[in-house]
């Protein structure tokens, strides 16, 4: 059988808020990998392995865990050593998850490693599948009730860095028929149409024209 990688997104920390696909995803896998901060290699401060035994007792399943030994000094021989670490995982299994907190579109580390997967093993790369989760500020709106964005307003995500860094702009709420020139493109720019949903059409370009309603266009940072 060939190898699958899942990068699973385990949401913001309640097991009731990963989702069915994400749970499935943990159920399918031979192994679960997690990452951990501690360099004997222990989950004793993991939150992520926390959320993970609790999936396993609540939803009655076992699976070996692979620690993942995540130092978070942001350097590339860091992610290559837990990229190997995975490596690893697939001489003895075939189905492997990498778990995450929140969603992994959010600063997460899955993208790190991804990217030298997509290097170095472009076929592992091919099989692997991100699972979205719901971010932690997604849960802070909803547990203070109230919205990130309504009618005519907007919201950001601003890194506490004390410099100027790129940005993704998401695009939505077009009106069908309008043209996209006033959209324009600062890094990669792509189109999402009808997603999940019967003729869905996702393009690494903009749309001249809105078609659908159910259209975003996302011009993530480069
Ligand atoms: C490395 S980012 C990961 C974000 C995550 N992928 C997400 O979707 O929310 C970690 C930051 O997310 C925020 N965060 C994540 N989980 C949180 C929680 N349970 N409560 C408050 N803030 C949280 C904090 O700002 C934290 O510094």
């Amino acid at each position: 059988m060939d190898k699958q990688l899942y990068m699973v997104s385990l949401g913001p920390g309640d097991s009731e808020l990963i989702t069915i696909k994400a749970l499935k995803a943990l159920q399918n896998s031979d192994a679960i990998c997690i990452p951990t901060k501690s360099p004997d290699h222990s989950f004793k401060k993991s939150l992520t392995h926390k959320i993970v035994s609790k999936l396993m007792e609540e939803h009655d399943f076992s699976k070996p865990i692979i620690p993942v030994y995540t130092p978070m000094h942001f350097k590339k021989e860091d992610w290559q050593y837990q990229v190997d670490i995975l490596y690893k995982g697939f001489e003895e299994h075939t189905i492997l998850s990498f778990v995450t907190l929140g969603d992994s579109a959010v600063y997460s580390t899955v993208y790190y490693l991804l990217d030298i997967i997509k290097a170095q093993q472009p076929e592992l790369y091919c099989r692997s599948e991100v699972i979205a989760g719901v971010t932690s500020f997604s849960q802070a709106s909803a547990k203070v009730k109230k919205p990130l964005c309504v009618g005519d307003s907007r919201f950001e995500i601003v890194p506490l860095l004390d410099k100027e860094v790129p940005c993704t702009t998401i695009y939505m709420r077009p009106k069908i028929g309008m043209d996209t020139e006033l959209i324009k493109e600062q890094g990669e720019l792509y189109t999402f149409e009808n997603m999940n949903y019967n003729g869905e059409n996702i393009t690494s370009y903009k749309k001249s024209r809105v078609e659908r309603y159910m259209t975003l266009f996302i011009d993530f940072f480069k």
